[in-house]
Parts: structure tokens; C-alpha cells; sequence
């Protein structure tokens, strides 16, 4: 919608920079789990569109499953204490499993998450995200797949959301102050 271009600062991803830069990450998959089954576990709910993409994009066989995690403290998602609002359907036990995320940001759910998963007696868990901002990592994570690594600025759409807003956009882009700076209504 055009009202939503005002929004940003700028536009930092295509469409098109992302569908490549995915089944770029793809065929690097594909080689790594050429004879296996795989396990997609996508976050809730930044994670649905490149889900969606990343999966669609793959040639192997795959299954998906979904989680919904939420941070909490202080009203910030900057404790790094997480709780599962929606836990996973499948068993992990033996499986290969590929959490999928929309970006890494201080990286504190993220590491939550693996030691989670790991404990549930998985062949392996790795981490595909399309986004990883470098200058705000708190907890070191080491993702298998990466997109983009991007500045440390508020970036929404293609699943990443100013609350709850922007999702939908199918580029990446820089939000501008003033949506999140003046009060609204
Ligand atoms: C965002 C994003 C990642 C997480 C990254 O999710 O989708 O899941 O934050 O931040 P971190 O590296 O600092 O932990 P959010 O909690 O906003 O929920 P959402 O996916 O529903 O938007
Ligand atoms: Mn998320
Ligand atoms: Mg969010």
C-alpha cells in the first residue's frame, strides 16, 4: 500500500535481492542434507514468510513444524528469559532439525532455542536465518545459513513487524522515526 512506503527510511531488500539470496541458501541445504529427512522449525511469527519461501524453494523432502516463543521482563525482549507459548507437534528424537528464522537480533532467543531443542535428542539442530544484525548480538550463535547481514537499524516487512505492522511487505526496509517516535492516535 503506498501509505506504507512513507514509513520508510529506505527500501534495504528487494523482493527479488531476497528470492535469490534464498535458494542460494537452498542449494547450499540441499547439499548439506542430500539423503535426509529434515525437519523446518519456524518461530513464530517473524519467521512465516521466509518459511514459506525457503521451503517451497527446496528440492528435498522436508517436513514442517512450528514454535511460538515469547521473551518477557520489564516489558523488553531483552532478558533473554523465554517461555513456549506454542510448543512444537513433532518429536525431535533422532531427527535433523533446521530452526528457520527471520532474523537474529541480540540473538538471545535464538540461543535459548538451541539449547532447548538440543536437549531433546536430535541428530543435529542448525539455524537458517535470513537476517543477522552483527552490531547487536548479545549471545553468540553460529547459524549454519545466513541471508544478509544487515545494520543495526529497525527493519520491517517480509515477516518482521513494528507491532504487528508490516509484515506484509514484501521487501525489507528501514522504518522511519517517526512511526515509532510520535504517539499515535
Ligand atoms: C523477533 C524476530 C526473532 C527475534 C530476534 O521476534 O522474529 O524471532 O525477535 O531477536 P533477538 O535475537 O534479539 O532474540 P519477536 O520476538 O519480535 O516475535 P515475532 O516473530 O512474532 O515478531
Ligand atoms: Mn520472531
Ligand atoms: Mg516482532
Amino acid at each position: 500500500p503506498a501509505d506504507v512506503e512513507n514509513d520508510l527510511v529506505r527500501l534495504l531488500l528487494t523482493e527479488e535481492q531476497i528470492r535469490g539470496r534464498i535458494a542460494e541458501m537452498c542449494r547450499e541445504i540441499e547439499r548439506d542434507y542430500a539423503g535426509e529427512d529434515l525437519l523446518l522449525v519456524g518461530v513464530l511469527r517473524g519467521a512465516v514468510m521466509v518459511m514459506a519461501d525457503l521451503a517451497r524453494e527446496l528440492t528435498l523432502p522436508i517436513e514442517m513444524d512450528w514454535m511460538a516463543v515469547s521473551s518477557y521482563g520489564s516489558g523488553t525482549k531483552s532478558s533473554g528469559v523465554v517461555r513456549i507459548l506454542k510448543d512444537l507437534d513433532s518429536d525431535l528424537h533422532d531427527r535433523h532439525v533446521l530452526i528457520v528464522e527471520d532474523i537474529i537480533d541480540s540473538g538471545l532467543t535464538l540461543s535459548w532455542l538451541l539449547d532447548n531443542l538440543r536437549s531433546r535428542g536430535p541428530a543435529s539442530v542448525e539455524v537458517a536465518a535470513l537476517l543477522r544484525k552483527p552490531d547487536a548480538m548479545k549471545m553468540r550463535v553460529d547459524p549454519r545459513y545466513i541471508g544478509f547481514d544487515i545494520p543495526n537499524e529497525f527493519v520491517v516487512g517480509y515477516g518482521l513487524d513494528y507491532a504487528e505492522r508490516y509484515r506484509n511487505l514484501r521487501g525489507v526496509g528501514v522504518l522511519a522515526p517517526h512511526v515509532y517516535s510520535t504517539p499515535s492516535q
